[in-house]
């Protein structure tokens, strides 16, 4: 997707399908089995599952929409449902540094409504997507009904905050093959440890040079070498990965 239809896209679609729990008894039961489904609020009674319904609101994005802008003031955050979405950064010039892509369940915007400060970076849905949105004023009760939200939010900061460190450290000391590399290996890696499979699925090699923060030509050149060398695969849309020898050739740097 280039800059203009990103742009193009911010302005059709910031306005998301909403729907209040509050407004009928159908949609808060629909937004208790939703919020069940989340491993955090699974332990949750049905009566706190109920109260917590009537805090959020259940929105819908289209694939391409920007539900977060950086620099932008919020006060809400997210619960995401179901799909993807980027976390981003786009420079003046239009070039993009990919953050990191989250896959439901996961949480993001609570860094705003945390600290006060503008958004830090653009999230984008890069399927369609379903979430829950919760204001910064009810934070706190949510907290009180499920202190494990607090105790997650912690969590991940700490995981995002360990991520950036080793990419400071990948982008201060590491070349651009080493880069990719650490990519292909982390995006396997997750998908070994959640589906049981080292494959790349739903990343073209934009979205991955993007993530390595470099270009598209070049990510794709590493890539080739590394399939010929038989350290992963190209299978249709996918890049299968042999994480062995991965792992091998990058401690071997
Ligand atoms: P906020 O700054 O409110 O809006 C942008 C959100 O992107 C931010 O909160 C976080 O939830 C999320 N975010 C920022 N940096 C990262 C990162 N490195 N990895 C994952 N998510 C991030």
């Amino acid at each position: 997707m280039t800059i203009i239809d990103e742009v193009w896209l911010k302005s059709q679609w910031r306005e998301a399908d909403s729907i209040s729990m509050k407004q009928t008894q159908s949609t808060r039961e629909q937004g208790v089995t939703k919020l069940r489904a989340i491993p955090m609020f699974t332990d949750l009674s049905e009566t706190d599952l109920e109260t917590f319904a009537d805090m959020v609101q259940l929105k819908r994005y289209p694939k391409g929409a920007f539900i977060v802008t950086q620099n932008e003031r919020g006060s809400t955050m997210y619960l995401l449902v179901s799909g993807r979405v980027k976390v981003s950064l786009a420079s003046p010039s239009g070039k993009e540094l990919a953050l990191n892509y989250l896959e439901a369940p996961a949480h993001f915007g609570e860094m705003s409504l945390v600290d006060a400060e503008p958004r830090s970076a653009d999230v984008i849905a890069v399927t369609d997507v379903e979430l829950f949105s919760l204001d910064a004023k009810d934070l706190s009760s949510a907290i009180q009904i499920n202190p494990r939200l607090a105790l997650s939010l912690i969590a991940t900061l700490s995981r995002r905050l360990r991520q950036t460190i080793l990419r400071l450290e990948d982008m201060a000391f590491h070349d651009a093959t080493h880069r990719v590399m650490r990519v292909v290996l982390n995006v396997a890696t997750a998908s070994y440890e959640t589906r049981g499979v080292p494959v790349i699925q739903g990343l073209t090699h934009y979205d991955i040079a993007t993530l390595a923060g470099t270009s598209r030509e070049t990510a794709s050149r590493i890539i080739s070498n590394l399939a010929k060398d038989g350290v992963l695969a190209t299978k249709g849309r996918k890049i299968v990965v042999d994480l062995i020898k991965l792992r091998e050739r990058l401690e071997g740097e």
